[in-house]
């Protein structure tokens, strides 16, 4: 599909009332590419699950999620408080996700304390988080503008050839995304001359979703394995990197999808960009710095078997083709850490930060219009 043809928007994730009861119904991101089939959650567990086997993931609608969860558990009458500390548990690293769920529970037990019945705090959780799933898609929009702007300033002239990481597109966000959205409005700019897409082992969220949607997009695009990034980089064919966060620490450490920290230490010694696109919302002040960042581990099995990503349960129950014999002990971190002093730039909807310090992202976060919720 060229530049200024669009494909009709992606349905993520959407509340619906059928006759039953309210649901939260996800597109199943572990059935991508292969089959668009959506997830129904009738309940808060239900929801656990599809966040832990990755059915719905990416930062941003990690936090729209949790928000909708806490509505769901409301307007079901289930116990909201069991609700919220299970959703926030479900995964430790992407702070939205602690973030849509306290937001929209402050929300809840504050119509209570007003004096609402039951039902009328479930509606008001409800709307909260309409908010929050709005307020992400207005994000994303301005986060794709802030970041092209950066690139024609970065890469006079365009033909941009861009790299990317895991899967940060429609996929992961109320709107476009954030470093997909980005590379995303290069396209339709006629700036893009090719997004290198990393496949992004073992989930292979690159391979599945992020060539998914540079395909629905008409992008061109190409994908590599995440072993041949360094020799791209050395034959001069990477003009910058773009990837999301999962939380930015207070000294501008980001957390993103394993793999990203060694694209970062390649950019800086090719001397390429390397841009990181997240909202304000994945700003986390009150962690100080990388090491303070808690890093999921997945099960090894993830590792050593191929399996579908549909089959992988939470504590890698499922099996699939063994690919290292019986037994064999696996390092399987979710993500990893890349240092600011790594990072040439974090776009996000409020703005850039060039260089990357603590007090630009103090100044940043202090400026914003963003609800704050410890
Ligand atoms: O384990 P996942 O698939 O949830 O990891 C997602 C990522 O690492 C994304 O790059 C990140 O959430 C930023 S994109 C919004």
């Amino acid at each position: 599909m060229p530049a200024g043809t669009e494909p009709p928007a992606l349905s993520v994730l959407r509340w619906a009332e059928p006759p039953e009861g309210p649901v939260l119904v996800l597109l199943d991101q572990t059935r991508l590419p292969v089959e668009e089939v959506e997830l129904v959650c009738t309940d808060v567990p239900a929801l656990v699950r599809a966040i832990q086997t990755l059915a719905v993931r990416g930062a941003p609608l990690l936090g729209i999620a949790g928000g909708y969860g806490v509505a769901l558990a409301a307007a079901r009458g289930y116990d909201v408080a069991e609700a919220t500390g299970l959703l926030e548990q479900a995964r430790p690293t992407a702070v939205n996700l602690g973030y849509g769920v306290r937001r929209v529970a402050r929300v809840y037990w504050a119509a209570l304390e007003k004096g609402l019945g039951a039902d009328q705090a479930a509606g008001a959780a409800l709307a909260e988080a309409r908010v929050l799933h709005r307020e992400d898609a207005a994000a994303s929009g301005r986060m794709a503008r802030h970041g092209l702007a950066l690139l024609e300033e970065l890469l006079p002239g365009g033909g941009h050839q861009l790299l990317t990481h895991c899967n940060s597109g429609a996929l992961v966000s109320g709107g476009e995304g954030t470093a997909f959205a980005v590379a995303l409005q290069a396209h339709r700019a006629g700036r893009l001359r090719r997004l290198w897409v990393d496949e992004t082992r073992p989930l292979l969220q690159g391979a599945r979703l992020t060539a998914y949607e540079a395909a629905r997009n008409g992008m061109a695009y190409s994908l590599l394995t995440d072993n041949a990034a360094g020799s791209l980089f050395a034959a001069g064919e990477v003009d910058a990197v773009l990837i999301g966060a999962d939380r930015i620490a207070a000294d501008g450490s980001v957390a993103n999808k394993v793999g990203s920290y060694p694209l970062a230490v390649l950019a800086k010694y090719h001397h390429v960009p390397f841009i990181v696109v997240a909202p304000v919302t994945t700003v986390d002040l009150t962690t100080a710095d990388g090491q303070a960042i808690t890093v999921e581990q997945r099960s090894g099995r993830e590792v050593t078997e191929f399996t579908p990503p549909h089959a992988v349960s939470p504590d890698g129950a499922a099996g699939g083709l063994l690919v290292a014999p019986l037994g064999t002990p696996a390092y399987n971190p979710a993500f990893d850490i890349t240092p600011p002093e790594l990072i040439t730039a974090i776009v996000t909807d409020e703005g850039v930060i060039s260089p990357v310090t603590g007090v630009g992202l103090a100044e940043l976060c202090a400026r914003s219009s963003q609800v704050t919720i410890s």
